[in-house]
């Protein structure tokens, strides 16, 4: 059996409003259960909708007896208090979220977030007894110095370094190159499955094989249903960050049913 559950994560971004959102996910209930899809089977699936779609989302598969869970796409690193626009990890939780993505390259560029943010919102998300799913990766520009990985594995570093087995045992990495982001043009399989082992190889190397054989490592930029199956063959890719491709229940549903059958094979192993 393998160790890593793989995760099929649809991260919207700043798209369907909690009416659209509810549209989505009838869709994606009668597509999954058309497809007999099997929530017990090897694979996870979650979907991070903006803030305001939340709620909707979270009844709405209760409703339908969906077990997908949902996460969020952002958090403030402090608990509370008089920080108007900002919602703090314990309300996330309160919602029945699992995952919170931190230092998405979208946030990183447009919200300057230093690594001092993001570790007090790693920090925050664990304690209120959710996983983070800390983005890196590198721009075309680190790329063609060809200092890719070392980059890579850097924001990892900077950010996770001082958590404890416990905690970095918790984590969810997203390997997403800035430049596959949006733009159609996925990283082979080749050059995802290299940058998690590098990942993952980090994290043996700072706190043994007990926590880098549990932490999960998953590919985003460009993912859809024509590459997905050829970007799981890399031993450690633990599954994907999904953004245009989640936007669509048709085409989510079947990427969720490819990793699904993925995970099938790995655990066959
Ligand atoms: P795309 O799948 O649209 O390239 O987006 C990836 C991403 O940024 C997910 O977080």
């Amino acid at each position: 059996m393998s160790r890593r559950t793989p995760l099929v994560a649809g991260n919207w971004k700043m798209n369907l409003d909690h009416v659209e959102a509810a549209g989505f996910v009838q869709r994606l209930s009668w597509l999954l259960h058309d497809a007999r899809y099997d929530y017990d089977s090897s694979a996870e699936i979650a979907i991070m909708p903006p803030y305001t779609s939340i709620r909707s989302v979270q009844v709405l598969l209760q409703a339908e007896r969906m077990r997908v869970k949902v996460g969020a796409q952002n958090v403030s690193a402090i608990s509370g208090g008089a920080f108007t626009g900002d919602i703090s990890a314990r309300m996330l939780q309160r919602l029945g979220c699992s995952y919170v993505i931190v230092g998405h390259s979208e946030r990183r560029k447009y919200h300057p977030e230093d690594d001092v943010d993001l570790v007090d919102k790693v920090r925050a998300v664990l304690a209120a007894g959710m996983q983070p799913i800390l983005c890196v990766g590198e721009s075309l520009s680190e790329r063609s110095q060809g200092i890719e990985l070392e980059y890579a594995v850097g924001q990892v570093s900077d950010v996770t370094r001082d958590l404890s087995d416990a905690e970095a045992s918790r984590l969810l990495i997203a390997y997403e190159p800035v430049w596959a982001i949006g733009g159609g043009m996925s990283a082979t399989p080749k050059t995802a499955q290299n940058a998690a082992a590098a990942i993952r190889q980090h994290f043996r190397d700072r706190y043994g094989e007990a926590v880098a054989g549990v932490v999960r490592i998953l590919y985003g930029g460009s993912v859809n249903s024509n590459n997905a199956e050829s970007l799981m063959q890399g031993a450690d890719v633990d599954g994907f960050l999904i953004g245009g491709a989640a936007l669509k229940p048709d085409e989510f549903a079947k990427i969720a049913g490819i990793v699904t059958l993925a995970a099938v094979a790995r655990d066959g192993r």
